[in-house]
């Protein structure tokens, strides 16, 4: 039996003692109380956990597992006061900070107190979501620089009495597992700052071309200025989560290379594609919101049939530009659906290549087409560019066409290549088919000799004719190439 104290009363020892109340069974062999300073003697259960709640001394006297979910800081104290009877006991770290003094590791790591970093990942309001019936198990990571069995101890006891998925990962995180909880991770953070650079520099392009140079009353800044700016922000996020892919793929075209041969750059830009796509999807939201707001004649006169009246039908430029952007903006909200964990996770191979292949770019070249349709026409006139400006159509759809640009490249070399390639295939299938026939060939001769040695016939001149009819049919098979031969003549050494 292993007996387990939690010491702390907060949020996650509350939601361990739930985990252990909906799946501890009698036969788990585990037992668990929980305990604090202040509790003056036995008797009261915690919360509606049913389990005991117990006076500290008494608690970690018969503990072999004790978890600590108090405070980083805490633990700076707690351990000092309480070393003679934690020594000899499996200790288990929650805390989130990685600052010296303030976690398991700096504190008594040379001691040879044994320790195990867990629990630190689980979200306390999450976890009382759990019922005895759910059928999902929450994932925790943990980790122990010792080998003399602390971490299969409380590993055992997380999946077994807690209910969860346990991933064990080597010591070196350590430091990592407590900072990941205190950061939204830099994934998101370099993909905000690259959205918030381009909005922000969008936005100031925006204000000087319509308000400062065309005269825009400046109390159109915050929806029809800003929609242009929020649209030309998701249009060059959505291109740029599709070219690192296509660099790789160029990439791996001449170096036959995997991730790990890629450029630093290249590898941070294939990882942040998916943060890039939610965010340009938030903004996408926001343009459409916007548009939807203000389409009518008076806002959008190019759209419409007759500018001038209140209502109107769409001309042939809101009808195609519109039809390109609502097919657009529904693919991305596919693609934006396939990145949620729950759907994601069960996609095949080919699936999640149709969804971030095909489909991704169909959305990437309709978005554009959206673009180009509605403002085209105006990017010769030059003379009537307000302060010199380019339109936002032109400026919006450069780095979308470059990106559609380099696909292109990509799948006429891939298309080049391939054919070099199918040569190159048939080559080597027409060497592989001579192999197996002087396999063949030879399997056949030493069938024969079997049968000679058998029926006593005299061995050495049925070897020697064995050996001079597999040359002759090797022979036989070199008439078609130089290179043929060569391979025949090696394939017949081995045979
Ligand atoms: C793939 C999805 C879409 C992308 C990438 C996209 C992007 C853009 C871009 C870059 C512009 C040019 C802004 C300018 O020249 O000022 C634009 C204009 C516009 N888009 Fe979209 N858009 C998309 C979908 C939609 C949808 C579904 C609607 C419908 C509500 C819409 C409504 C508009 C309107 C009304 C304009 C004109 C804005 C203006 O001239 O101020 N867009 N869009």
């Amino acid at each position: 039996m292993v007996n387990t104290v939690i010491v702390g009363t907060g949020d996650l020892a509350y939601a361990l003692a739930h985990l252990y109340h909906i799946n501890n069974t009698a036969d788990s062999g585990h037992f668990l109380e929980v305990t604090k300073a202040s509790i003056p003697q036995k008797g009261a259960t915690f919360h509606e956990t049913l389990v005991p709640l117990i006076p500290l001394d008494d608690a970690l006297e018969h503990a072999d597992v004790v978890i600590l979910a108090i405070p980083g800081n805490a633990l700076k104290t707690f351990i000092p006061a309480h070393v003679m009877v934690l020594k000899d006991k499996i200790l288990v770290d929650c805390s989130n900070s990685d600052r010296n003094g303030e976690d398991l590791d700096s504190l008594i790591r040379s001691t040879g107190i044994r320790f195990v970093k867990a629990f630190n990942d689980l979200g306390a309001v999450d976890i009382l979501a759990n019922k005895a019936t759910g059928k999902k198990k929450s994932v925790t990571k943990m980790c122990s620089s010792e080998t003399k069995g602390a971490l299969e101890v409380v590993r055992r006891l997380a999946e077994q009495s807690f209910g969860l998925d346990v991933k064990v990962v080597p010591y070196e995180h350590y430091r990592e597992i407590s900072r990941a909880q205190n950061t939204i991770g830099k994934e998101w953070i370099h993909s905000i700052y690259i959205m918030l650079i381009t909005f922000v520099l969008t936005e100031f392009y925006a204000a000087w071309r319509y308000n400062v140079e065309k005269g825009y009353a400046w109390f159109h800044l915050p929806i029809q200025v800003t929609n242009k700016a929020i649209c030309w922000t998701a249009l060059t996020g959505f291109a740029l989560t599709q070219l690192p892919g296509v660099i790789a793929r160029i990439s791996n075209l001449f170096r036959s290379t995997n991730l790990n041969g890629y450029s630093r750059t290249l590898k941070w830009a294939l990882t942040i594609r998916k943060n890039l796509g939610i965010l340009s999807l938030w903004f996408l939201g926001v343009h459409i919101i916007m548009s939807l707001l203000l389409m009518n004649p008076a806002y959008y006169g190019k759209f419409y049939v007759d500018p001038t009246a209140n209502h109107s039908k769409m001309n042939v430029t809101g009808e195609t530009s519109f039809f390109f952007a609502i097919l657009g903006a529904m693919f991305y909200f596919i693609l934006g659906l396939a990145s949620l964990p729950s759907i994601g996770a069960n996609m095949t191979n080919a699936q999640w290549q149709l969804i971030y292949g095909p489909l991704a770019w169909t959305a990437l070249l309709f978005g554009t087409s959206h673009v180009l349709i509605m403002g085209v026409k105006g990017w010769a006139d030059q003379g009537k560019w307000p302060g010199g400006l380019p339109p936002i159509t032109l400026t919006s759809t450069l780095i979308p066409m470059l990106v559609i640009f380099l696909k292109q490249v990509e799948v006429a070399l891939t298309f080049v290549m391939g054919l070099f390639g199918s040569h190159a295939s048939k080559v080597k299938d027409n060497e592989l088919n001579q192999i197996r026939s002087l396999i063949y060939e030879g399997s056949m001769q030493m069938q024969q000799q079997g049968k000679g040695n058998e029926s006593g016939n005299e061995s050495d001149d049925t070897h020697e004719s064995g050996d001079s009819q597999l040359t002759s049919s090797t022979v036989g098979f070199n008439h078609t190439t130089g290179d043929v031969e060569t391979q025949a003549a090696y394939v017949e050494d081995k045979v």
